[in-house]
């Protein structure tokens, strides 16, 4: 019998952290010490399309990510991908008394083709919706069932939530296979609710979140005091606004959560600086904004670079986007494509 050719395309997102992830119990396991909650978006504003082949030719498995070749030896992450996919789908058969044929198929090499379309690496949480679509895609072609969330989470921390649509929370644990991301409510919980990426710089970012988020846990006395006295009530209290669509109480959460953050990253010893002075204009930005309407209109948060995510509300979107342009006009560098796809964002529709 002639064995096929299989090709499995799949589209994931990004998610954007309200309350963040910062901290590793386990650098190996990427298990947290705060559970995190986060708003996946739409499937093709900005997404990662992975496409997985498997081929009788095939002699090794290869990775591609926007056409560049990946050493999947020098990237443990990646490496843990495929390990952990192929032992679930031989456990799986294993469990199913499947045939030695489906056994053997779970070792058949593999390709991957994965493209964003946004800048890879510049704080946009690339590595979150690229680990989430291979996670999935691998899923689908070895065929293994249940929550892959666990598997997504070793490639990437935040990927596991990018398994969830709609709201999201991955929980901490000091057990793998407890620590999964789970939806809280689903993405049409909230219609009107908007979102705004402004893209303060494309370059990839100075400080990855691994080396950053060792530093503050070995060096911020704040960071211990967070996950322990402020994360829990926070993860609480923003639910309930979440579930009642308490706009206000959302971006006060949404932005004390940011603040927290990059506290604590300046609390770190050397400090992690991600921000830079066009985002501290666009947290003034928000304030005055806020002001000058009398009511909260707009949040922002920041991850681990100096881009803003500002949420708001449908009714008021195009004013602030007026406003947003007049303050921050797009610079020429900006290519044309991106910005038609930021200006045309919103979630979940
Ligand atoms: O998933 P990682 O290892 O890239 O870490 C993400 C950390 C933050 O983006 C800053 C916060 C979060 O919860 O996504």
């Amino acid at each position: 019998e002639e064995e096929q050719v299989r090709k499995i395309t799949c589209c994931a997102p990004i998610n954007i952290a309200i309350i963040k992830y910062w901290g590793k119990l386990c650098e190996v396991e990427n298990l947290p010490l705060n559970s995190s909650f986060s708003i996946t978006l739409n499937y093709h504003d900005l997404c990662t399309t992975t496409t997985v082949t498997t081929a009788p030719s095939y002699v090794k498995d290869q990775v591609y990510v926007n056409d560049l070749w990946q050493d999947i030896n020098e990237n443990p992450r990646l490496k843990v991908c495929f390990e952990e996919m192929r032992r679930l789908a031989r456990k799986q058969a294993i469990s199913e008394n499947a045939a030695a044929k489906e056994l053997m198929s779970c070792s058949k090499k593999i390709h991957v083709q994965s493209v964003n379309n946004f800048p890879t690496k510049a704080g946009l949480a690339s590595s979150a919706s690229g680990y989430a679509a291979l996670t999935f895609a691998l899923g689908q072609l070895l065929g293994v069932k249940g929550d892959l969330s666990g598997v997504a989470r070793r490639g990437s921390g935040s990927a596991c939530r990018s398994m969830c649509g709609g709201f999201v929370e991955w929980l901490k644990s000091e057990e793998s296979k407890n620590s999964t991301a789970k939806q809280f409510v689903d993405e049409t919980h909230w219609p009107e609710l908007r979102v705004f990426i402004l893209v303060v710089s494309s370059k990839q970012k100075s400080f990855g979140s691994t080396v950053g988020m060792q530093r503050s846990v070995e060096t911020s006395a704040l960071l211990k005091h967070r996950i322990e006295n402020i994360v829990p009530h926070r993860i609480k209290v923003l639910k309930q606004a979440v579930l009642e669509k308490d706009f206000c109480l959302f971006a006060e959460i949404c932005m004390k959560e940011s603040n927290q953050l990059h506290a604590i990253c300046m609390d770190t010893f050397p400090p992690l600086r991600y921000l830079n002075n066009v985002s501290e204009k666009i947290m003034n930005f928000v304030y005055s904004y806020n002001e000058r309407c009398g009511s909260t209109r707009v949040a922002y948060t920041f991850d681990a670079g100096p881009n803003a995510f500002l949420f708001t509300l449908a009714p008021f979107a195009e004013d602030l986007a007026n406003q947003i342009y007049q303050v921050f006009p797009p610079s020429k560098d900006c290519t044309d494509t991106f910005f038609k796809t930021t200006e045309e964002f919103s979630f979940p529709n």
